[in-house]
Order: C-alpha cells, then structure tokens, then sequence
C-alpha cells in the first residue's frame, strides 16, 4: 500500500468501474466516427445534454457518462447503502446539502431524483481530482465507521454515497449533482430538466 492509503487493488477497481462507460455509456460513445461528423458534436461538447440508458447496471454498481468532458456518475444504490445515508449526518459537513451544488429537486436525504439512483459529477471539490469508488464497509484503511462512499486519493476527502463531504477532510462541498431529467425508468438526459438547459 503507498503511503497515501490508495493500494493497487483499488486501481484495479477504479480502472474496471470505469471502463464500464464503453459498454453500457451513452449514444456518442459507442459510435465516435458519426458522432465526429454531426454537427452538433462541438455543441456536445461546450455543454449539451447527453443521455444516458442505465437499465442493465446492478445494485451497487455505477457507471460513468461523459458530460462537458467531466465524469458523472450513476450509481444504483441498495437498501441498505439509503438506509445508511441516515445514520451519518452528524459526521458530514453538509448533511441538508445547504450549499447550492445541487437542482432543488436533489435537495433531499438522497440528493437525487429517484432514491435508488445517484446521479453525481464525479470531480472531488477540493482541486478537482476523480474519487474512487469505495462501496466496502469498514475496509481497513478509512476505518470501522466507513460504510461505503467516495475516497480521493489526492489528498484524502471522503464523500458518502449521496456524494456528501465527511468533516474534516480538505474538500469543501458535496459533489455537484448536475441538471437532469428522466426520460424512462432508467434513462435520463443530464444537463437539462423540465426547465431547460443547465
Ligand atoms: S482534490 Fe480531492 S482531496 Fe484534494
């Protein structure tokens, strides 16, 4: 293990959650030569909407989906990670999510639309590293009150699995969560809502 608590099997995981964006991400994706040649493909990429179908991804599993050229995260909860969530306010900086990093719709216990899924960009908001996804409880090195979330290896922030910022870490905020709306029950278009773009 180095010395910043980050082991290679952790690598190892973030490499495999991320390389999950090929198979299960989103239309432009999968077919980059038509997506080069579309009109709108500079559009996509100053910020126009992007969908996203996550109707195969498991629970406790997430994928990540190219937005703005920033990650974002889908992340499908289980019962017991939502039951968790309640349990931790009183170690979490901002557990009412007071800061204005989410739609007013996120602006809940869950910080997203639907419980069961957490739709998050997935950039820590200390110096804009990408945290790892950390779904373990209590794994040895964040500790026996660790009960899953997001760790960023750069300088050790840790965000619970509603992307909310623990006390005493250098990040300031939650993660951003991002404009989105859904087109079925399990496909949604991030960077707009019913109240248009972000
Ligand atoms: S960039 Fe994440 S803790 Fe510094």
């Amino acid at each position: 293990m180095s010395t910043d608590g980050v082991d290679t099997s952790k690598r190892r995981f973030l490499i495999a959650a991320t390389s999950v964006v090929g198979a299960v991400g989103v239309g432009f994706v999968a077919v980059p030569f038509i997506s080069s040649m579309e009109p709108s493909a500079r559009a996509k990429a100053a910020g126009a909407p992007v969908e996203a179908d996550f109707s195969k991804l498991e629970l406790g599993s997430m994928i990540t989906v190219a937005w703005r050229g920033k990650p974002v995260w889908i992340l499908r909860r289980t019962k017991r990670n939502l039951a968790d969530l309640k349990t931790l306010d009183s170690q979490l900086r901002d557990p009412n999510s007071e800061v204005h990093h989410q739609p007013p719709y996120c602006k809940n216990e869950h910080r997203s639309r639907k419980p069961e899924y957490l739709v998050v960009i997935g950039i820590c908001t200390h110096l804009g590293c990408s945290p790892t996804y950390r779904p373990e409880i209590a794994p040895p090195d964040l500790g026996p009150k660790w009960l899953g979330g997001y760790f960023c290896p750069c300088h050790g922030s840790r965000y619970d699995l509603a992307g909310r910022v623990y006390k005493d870490v250098p990040a300031p905020t939650n993660l951003v969560v991002p404009k989105y709306m859904y087109l079925a029950d399990t496909r949604v278009t991030i960077g707009k809502d019913d109240e248009g773009a972000a």
